[in-house]
């Protein structure tokens, strides 16, 4: 491990950033607004309806376990952890609002406000789940949000496709970075908690196999409710280009080093990364600094 993850570690936590996007003005946002890319379009407003709840999902998974956290500095990192996620939610639920009026009906699935019945039958079967085995669960989707943040604000392919909605842009930018700040909370909880390496492990494997697949048929299952996009050779040719890009090429083997006994997130030094774009959107004359509330 790094110095500069050991430092991450002890002294970093996550910073709170209270944001405010505005999607769809002054001009409403396109359908396909990932430059026009149905598959990517898609995909993105998918990932971004999964956000609101999975990530109160984590935030939950971490109280759950918080009486048993003695560590003062593991403590204020955590609470950073849960006004992040907190924050990427109300911001997502924003963005899905749009994706919602703009006729995206699978967001509407997981759409749903907080202290809704649905959220309330959402959390009663979370919990069944052992407390621990949640929190498992939230450090495995952790390492996924991570390493797909590191793709998002390492790709120049990526950064340019986003660029067409400069706003969704912003949101991705943001969110990313967060996640990278934030990458070692839940596992550090986890261990704290005294979770093991078995449960960590035997948790990664289900979406290891399983995500891929699950989200290439949720990404089919949305476009067939789209007749904008019935344009099989299209949409076949743009699954590939996704398929063989910079966000999903190689992601498995990144999971994977997550089922390795010994691994912890800070292994993958992403410091300087997580600096450079702090100063690009935060800096003294950062991208996004109008949009902190
Ligand atoms: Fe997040
Ligand atoms: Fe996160």
């Amino acid at each position: 491990m790094s110095k500069n993850a050991t430092i991450n570690r002890t002294n970093g936590y996550p910073q709170v950033r209270r944001m405010r996007f505005r999607f769809g003005e002054p001009e409403p946002m396109t359908r396909h607004f990932a430059d026009g890319d149905i598959v990517l379009s898609h995909l993105s407003a998918l990932l971004s309806a999964a956000f609101p709840p999975g990530e109160d999902s984590f935030v939950r998974s971490v109280r759950r376990v918080s009486g048993q956290i003695d560590d003062p500095v593991l403590k204020k990192r955590a609470a950073g952890f849960i006004g992040q996620e907190a924050m990427h939610g109300q911001q997502h639920r924003v963005l899905n609002d749009e994706l919602v009026k703009m006729g995206y009906l699978l967001v509407r699935v997981p759409h749903f406000a907080p202290g809704s019945r649905r959220e309330k039958a959402f959390i009663r079967a979370e919990n069944l789940i052992p407390a621990r085995v949640h929190l498992a669960a939230t450090a495995a989707a952790e390492h996924f949000t991570s390493v797909l943040a590191r793709r998002v604000l390492t790709s120049p392919e990526l950064q340019q496709i986003a660029s067409a909605n400069p706003e969704v842009r912003n949101l991705l930018n943001w969110h990313a970075l967060e996640e990278l700040e934030h990458k070692s909370v839940a596992f550090d909880v986890y261990r704290a908690s005294g979770g093991g390496e078995a449960v960590r492990i035997g948790v990664m494997t289900i979406p290891y196999v399983g995500v891929i697949p699950f989200v290439a048929g949720a990404v089919a299952l949305s476009i067939l409710t789209d007749p904008r996009a019935w344009r099989p050779i299209t949409v076949a040719r743009q699954a590939i280009d996704v398929l063989r890009g910079p966000l999903v090429k190689g992601l498995q083997a990144e999971v994977r080093e997550y089922l390795r006994p010994g691994f912890h997130p800070d292994d993958l030094d992403t410091e300087a990364l997580v600096r450079h774009w702090q100063r690009e959107l935060f800096g003294s004359d950062g991208e996004l600094l109008d949009r902190v509330r």
